[in-house]
């Protein structure tokens, strides 16, 4: 069957299809130590399900307006203003299906064909294809481990074209676990103070920093771009909530206005039910997402050092996130089964097939010659993960 043009660019995202196979052998009955997922394995806290269920109970199951529920906008803006330092009035945020949505809307209502997105690689594996769903180019800036992932802003200027609509910045990031600092983020916005061109920050791991450091937005280095900033942010990982999806974005009210109209003629609101647990969430007390961050923190610490151990993988130290980005060039060209190992898709699949261990190959993140693994599941099961990667190890010709 011929489906649309614009569909023969977009992959299936490579780390859902993972999650699903690797899901799909556990089914089978299969021990396997799955460190493919992009989900926080904490549940979400009591008191927003209760929010949920009072919802329910009280019959708030039908539509809202396509934005979000007015007190729950308003609640975005005290979050932004308390949490960020950004001010934004209730109409200049929009409440999604997810953050994935929030983006999604936003370069929908933003690219005409041919408009140009600066992506900096590693990257998360659905900006491309969003842009590309949205008629846009991607243009990939790569940037690297020895700079800590830092974009350096002459690659940016080079990068910017008459046809940039939009940067997309991600920190702390995924796949990196890189946070940019004042320095970093004040050479990106030197880079495109002149360029009449949007910023969009995917802010969905903001809580999860281990730095010690607050968290900084372009915006609060650069005020003078806020106009030009679209901030996008949610719910999902900082309240172990990815399957309620609920996301949100603020930003200049023309562009939220467009955001809106792609969203009303698509998904409407998302879940009432959704929205009044984020209510609570967003005006709930926050102990449970710290108690998860120092978690996470050891889990990364336990995990990191756990990797670099093992001869011929190399891993640095993510400062947020929950992905532990490793460096497994070293292993490539050694044999496996009497064949090369040639790159890391390769690698994951032996990984998976044989060891039972799911870690996502760097490709689909723009990371030839690393795998991405996350360290969301408990410390036995990391413990677990770290001896099934060294007999991989070992077991290389
Ligand atoms: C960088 C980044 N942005 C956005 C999202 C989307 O999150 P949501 O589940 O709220 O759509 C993810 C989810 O993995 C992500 O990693």
């Amino acid at each position: 069957m011929k489906l649309a043009r614009r569909l023969q660019a977009i992959k299936p995202s490579a780390t859902l299809a993972l999650n699903a196979r690797a899901k799909a052998l556990a089914a089978s009955g299969k021990d396997v130590v799955v460190l493919a997922a992009g989900e926080p394995d904490f549940d979400t806290p009591e008191f927003v399900k209760q929010a949920a269920i009072e919802a329910l109970r009280t019959g708030f199951t039908k539509y809202t307006a396509t934005a979000g529920m007015p007190e729950l906008r308003e609640a975005v803006c005290r979050k932004l203003e308390k949490d960020n330092g950004l001010k934004y009035a209730p109409e200049q945020v929009v409440v999604t299906a997810g953050g994935k949505q929030s983006l999604y809307n936003c370069f929908q209502a933003l690219l005409d064909e041919g408009d140009e997105v600066i992506i900096f690689a590693p990257y998360w594996v659905s900006y491309p294809d969003m842009v590309h769903l949205a008629g846009g180019t991607p243009v990939i800036v790569p940037t690297r481990e020895e700079d800590g992932y830092a974009p350096d802003p002459a690659a940016i200027k080079k990068a910017l074209t008459p046809r940039t609509r939009a940067i997309i910045l991600n920190s702390p990031a995924n796949p990196t676990g890189a946070v940019y600092s004042r320095a970093t983020l004040e050479g990106i916005a030197d880079a495109v103070r002149g360029h009449d061109c949007f910023i969009v920050t995917d802010d969905m791991y903001e809580k999860l920093l281990y730095t010690g450091e607050p968290f900084l937005n372009l915006g609060n280095v650069a005020p003078d771009l806020v106009p030009r900033l679209l901030v996008s942010n949610g719910l999902s990982k900082s309240y172990a909530m990815t399957g309620w999806r609920l996301g949100y974005a603020a930003g200049p009210k023309a562009l939220i206005s467009g955001m809106q109209l792609v969203q009303d003629q698509s998904t409407s609101n998302a879940s009432s039910i959704t929205q009044k647990a984020a209510l609570a969430a967003l005006n709930g007390p926050t102990d449970t997402i710290t108690a998860m961050v120092n978690e996470y923190r050891e889990r990364r610490d336990l995990f990191v050092a756990g990797l670099n151990a093992i001869p011929g993988i190399r891993c640095r130290l993510p400062e947020g996130a929950f992905y532990a980005m490793a460096d497994v060039r070293g292993l490539l060209g050694k044999t496996y089964k009497g064949k090369p190992l040639t790159d890391s898709l390769q690698l994951s699949e032996a990984l998976l097939n044989d060891f039972l261990v799911a870690a996502v190959p760097g490709d689909p993140f723009g990371a030839p010659g690393y795998i991405r693994m996350s360290f969301v599941t408990s410390r036995e099961v990391l413990q677990k993960g770290l001896t099934r990667l060294r007999d991989f190890v070992a077991a290389l010709g």
